[in-house]
């Protein structure tokens, strides 16, 4: 598996998400290179635990965000994260439990759902936040 490399189709146009993204970013590519370099179970079971508080306190962020802006489709964004948490919760419990293989299951999973999630999803809110922050300004 290839690293994912940050680029424009990633950024949704608001400096707070595409920093907290891209810290996500780094956290998948750290599991990445858990993988590659064949860490044991204890490591990965750690880059897994980081990784699902920082994407807890990602999503947190960002409904606090959408909710301010009243963005019309935020209880269907919070449910698609809710489902990702789940996933990633129980990718977390196998690579605990030792399950040979699943890390690499686990990256390629995490990195096909956060570009297209940022891609389509973050990107469709991304006028309505900063119409939103644009009219706090005024
Ligand atoms: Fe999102
Ligand atoms: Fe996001």
């Amino acid at each position: 598996m290839s690293a994912i490399e940050w680029n424009e189709s990633l950024s949704v146009g608001i400096p707070t998400i595409d920093r907290q993204h891209r810290m996500l970013i780094d956290s998948i590519n750290t599991l990445d290179a858990a993988v590659e370099r064949g860490a044991g179970q204890v490591a990965l079971a750690q880059v897994m635990k980081s990784l699902s508080t920082y994407v807890a306190v990602h999503f947190i962020y960002e409904e606090s965000l959408l909710r301010a802006s009243r963005y019309i489709q935020l209880n269907e964004h919070h449910d698609e994260h809710e489902h990702f948490r789940r996933t990633l919760e129980s990718f977390g419990q196998r690579v605990a439990s030792g399950e040979a293989g699943v890390a690499a299951d686990v990256h390629a999973f995490l990195k096909n759902w956060l570009t297209a999630h940022i891609q389509i999803e973050d990107r469709a809110y991304a006028p309505t936040v900063l119409a939103h922050q644009r009219s706090q300004r005024q």
